[in-house]
């Protein structure tokens, strides 16, 4: 059933969002199954962003097939929640091949190398061609539609043809790679020619934008001028806007929940349990080959190893949440994580205190936010990563300005967060040099970074991400 467009101001009126995961998950549990969190930062960002606002959330479980147990619910806290079935063909082939085998390595720069198969990419169109339709039957009449991420490039120009009524804007939270990576693309025409369909094109960082409007010149041949690219169509020509803008996170609540008294004393209590060391170091990651988890793992081991941290005095927590572990590279990453963990444990722990504690499990807000409190330096070594929220978090949830931040210079969160201890991954040896420079600093010091960085955080939140994009979106109509 159409949602019905009413006469309220712009930021009042009922808004679609697309994107393949929704905000639950379901797990089957091999008995009931149940609904949780679903986990990564297109989540976290969109959820607060949403509340309070009249909006509906299409979308997919993350699981393929039948459930059992509760039904999705269709609403959640006042938030209206549509979902999209997968069946295990449409998963395998849409899902795991084309947009976590082909393009997610593609757009992190080829830090492995992309499979591009034929029938994946017809699976890609034919699930996007799934979402366009939902989109079209439930839209309003000159409604607002915002879609997410490189599942769903195809969706605008899908939707566009079915529905030219709507207003459509589309938001890509990963990086858009140089055209020289991205033109190895079979179908890079359609992709560029998918996204073309938005009135507004939206990316984390201006080397996004910049990237995209160079693949439209080079691959499509069009003349991108400033920050719109005018396309051909039935009218003659229309302008797609193109830029920046770099999500936040929701800061308050971060920091309100890390002052909560219960999560003061988880984080104090997590401390006691590891050893009671002078310094935690804290990785938090969904177990992915474009985190860097292996980097920081080597540059901490060696700097134990050869006396540049005192082991007596440091500690090392890494989380790592279970993610798309049906693709062969998300396999092959947690064995040479668990591997790492091991030889590391085995040549420098001791009995009953490890050199690394290694968790793969998801974990709650609480304890997440516990954990971030607990730890006096967060590793965050990504080799790419479009924004990495869990930076801003950490940063969020450090009310008193204490801890330190070291942050790989190619994500996206760098450009928020100029006064972390900027690292460039692949330089074990500068890494090194900069955790013993952490371990050294002064805590004025520290706490002057710190201020800085809260100060950022706060002010580029997820309110104002969304209030950018969507006034940009419907000041970008003719
Ligand atoms: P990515 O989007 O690649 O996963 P980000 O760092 O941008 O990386 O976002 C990760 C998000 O996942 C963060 O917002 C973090 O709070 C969230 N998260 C961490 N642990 C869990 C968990 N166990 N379940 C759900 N979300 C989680
Ligand atoms: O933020 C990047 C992103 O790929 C989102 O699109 C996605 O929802 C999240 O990470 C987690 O990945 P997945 O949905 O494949 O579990």
């Amino acid at each position: 059933m159409a949602i019905t467009q009413d006469s309220t101001p712009p930021e009042d009126r009922h808004l679609i969002v697309v994107a393949n995961r929704l905000p639950l998950e379901y797990v089957s549990d091999g008995g009931g199954g149940t609904w949780r969190r679903a986990p990564g930062g297109l989540v976290s960002a969109l959820e607060p962003a949403l509340a309070g606002r009249p909006a509906t959330w299409i979308g997919w479980s993350g699981h393929a097939g039948d459930t059992t147990g509760p039904a999705l619910p269709n609403d959640l806290d006042g938030l209206r929640i549509v979902g999209i079935p997968l069946n295990p063909d449409q998963a395998e082939l849409f899902y795991e091949g084309f947009a976590n085998g082909a393009l997610w390595p593609l757009y992190h720069d080829v830090v492995v190398t992309p499979a591009f198969h034929r029938p994946e990419f017809v699976a890609y169109r034919d699930v996007n061609a799934l979402f366009a339709a939902k989109v079209a039957e439930l839209a309003p009449v000159g409604g607002t539609i915002w879609i997410h991420d490189y599942q769903l490039q195809l969706v605008p120009s899908m939707l566009r043809d079915l529905r030219p009524d709507l207003t459509i804007g589309f938001f890509l939270h990963i990086p858009f790679p140089p055209v020289e990576l991205f033109a190895q693309l079979p179908w890079r025409r359609q992709l560029l020619e998918g996204l073309l369909g938005a009135d507004l094109v939206g990316f984390q960082t201006k080397l996004g934008a910049h990237n995209f409007l160079a693949a439209t010149r080079r691959i499509l041949g069009l003349d991108p001028g400033g920050d719109r690219v005018d396309v051909p169509d039935e009218e003659g020509r229309r302008s797609v806007r193109v830029g920046a803008f770099p999500i936040g996170i929701d800061a308050e609540s971060f920091s309100r929940l890390a002052d909560e008294p219960a999560v003061r004393a988880r984080a104090e209590q997590i401390r006691a349990e590891m050893g009671g060391f002078r310094l935690l170091f804290l990785g938090v990651d969904r177990l992915d080959y474009t985190k860097g988890i292996d980097v920081r793992l080597r540059a901490f081991s060696e700097a134990l190893a050869e006396g540049i941290l005192d082991a007596s005095e440091v500690t090392m927590l890494q989380v790592a949440i279970p993610s798309r572990e049906n693709v062969d590279q998300y396999q092959h990453i947690r064995d040479d994580i668990e591997l790492l963990v091991g030889r590391i444990n085995g040549d420098l722990g001791r009995v009953g205190d490890p050199a690394i504690h290694y968790l793969h499990q998801s974990v709650s807000r609480e304890e997440l936010v516990a954990m971030y409190v607990a730890a006096d330096v967060l590793l965050v070594t990504p080799l790419k990563d479009g924004m990495n929220l869990v930076a801003k978090e950490y940063v969020a949830a450090r009310t008193d300005d204490t801890g330190a931040v070291v942050l790989s210079e190619f994500t996206g969160a760098v450009e928020q967060l100029r006064e972390a201890f900027v690292v460039n991954p692949y330089d074990i040896e500068g890494l090194k040099r900069t955790l013993a420079m952490v371990a050294g600093a002064a805590p004025e010091e520290l706490a002057r970074r710190m201020q800085v960085l809260r100060a950022n955080v706060f002010e580029d939140d997820v309110d104002r991400w969304v209030r950018t994009f969507l006034a940009t979106l419907e000041g970008s109509l003719p």
